[in-house]
């Protein structure tokens, strides 16, 4: 396929910053936008025409995108913390939702027709059934979760009345990892996921790991979640990309389709390491739900995506290099 004039939204953040490497390294044009309140600069490659600028700036995005032909936008920047959003609601929703909102005006304006929307695990809220499938009814328990769900709502019904625009929503379980290369990784401040925290215990950077819960409904008592290596999920960004059509409103779930424990995933760190780390059990974190994980057949059998780093040890031995090569993360 020709190469594509693409913007990336939240390009200095965790996730956006690897789906530039990949679109960058693929030969496309890429732009990045960030408002660096919590992304970094020093994700992104200096060559790429950069603009540090709030999804708030409807005028000036619309510039942006005409000045770059950009052809489709991949949209990761957003405020991810549940805990935070329970605790400050309103800026998850003037971020996340009016952010988005505000973006798709400017696409609008400048007749951009084709979005990739990085939704969440998080509208479901606490389903009944795993694996997860993506008609099940979504009922999200936190402003995090609603303030994503409520873009999806508006991109179905923007949707429908512009039958040239097309969108693929991606709805994300547990992201965890680094590029191969160790070139870039997770830098949280806060760091509040499980991979982060138990390779820090490991490496001094924390006294010990706090495992929340040890009492859920699951096998070894602490909860299941389903882990995405953060090149997988690029992968399925690109190949979402590509498939776009006119009119396209597709939702799918981007997991492996299998849970972990926090305790396999503490095993599997040490094993991976080959060393103990320092553990404590310490009492549920309020809102976790015991077991969450995916069917990721949609869009396996839809876009043909194959998630490669299926052994949770090669997932984890790409975030223990990124820690160990850059024991400050990006140091700004
Ligand atoms: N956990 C610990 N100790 C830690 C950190 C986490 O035991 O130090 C546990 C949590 O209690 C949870 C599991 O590890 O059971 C995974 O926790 P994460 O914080 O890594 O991930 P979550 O499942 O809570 O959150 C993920 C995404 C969020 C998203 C949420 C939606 O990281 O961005 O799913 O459900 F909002």
């Amino acid at each position: 396929m020709d190469s594509m004039n693409i913007l990336v939204t939240g390009g200095a953040g965790y996730i956006g910053s690897h789906a530039v490497k990949a679109l960058y390294e693929e030969g496309n044009q890429v732009v990045v936008l960030d408002n660096l309140f919590r992304g970094h600069r020093k994700s992104i490659p200096d060559a790429l025409p950069f603009y540090q600028c709030d999804l708030a700036e409807t005028e000036r995005i619309q510039s942006i995108l005409l000045d770059h032909s950009i052809d489709v936008v991949m949209h990761f920047a957003a405020l991810t913390y549940v805990g935070e959003s329970v605790q400050q609601p309103l800026i998850y929703y003037r971020n996340n939702t009016a952010g988005a909102l505000s973006l798709l005006t400017a696409m609008d304006a400048a007749k951009v027709k084709r979005f990739i929307f990085s939704s969440t695990a998080a509208t479901y809220g606490e389903p009944e059934e795993v694996p997860i499938r993506e008609t099940v009814q979504q009922q999200p328990i936190n402003p995090y979760g609603w303030s994503k769900w409520m873009v999806e709502r508006i991109l179905l019904d923007y949707c429908r009345s512009n039958p040239q625009f097309g969108f693929t929503a991606l709805r994300y379980f547990n992201v965890a990892g680094a590029s191969s290369d160790a070139s870039i990784g997770e830098d949280h401040d806060p760091e509040t996921h499980l991979v982060p925290n138990i390779i820090f215990a490991a490496l001094g950077k924390n006294d010990q790991f706090k495992i929340f819960g040890t009492d859920y409904p699951t096998p070894d008592g602490t909860c299941i979640r389903d882990y995405v290596h953060i090149e997988d999920l690029i992968s399925a960004h690109i190949l979402a990309m590509k498939a776009l059509k006119d009119g396209d409103q597709k939702f799918y779930n981007l997991g492996i389709g299998r849970g972990y424990s926090v305790r396999e995933i503490l095993n599997a760190t040490e094993e991976t390491l080959g060393a103990k780390i320092p553990t404590i059990q310490d009492v549920r974190r309020s809102g976790d739900p015991a077991m969450l994980y995916a069917s990721s057949e949609k869009i396996q059998k839809e876009l043909g995506w194959k998630p490669l780093h299926t052994d949770v040890h090669d997932m984890i031995q790409t975030a223990v290099q990124w820690h160990k090569t850059h024991p400050n993360g990006y140091g700004d």
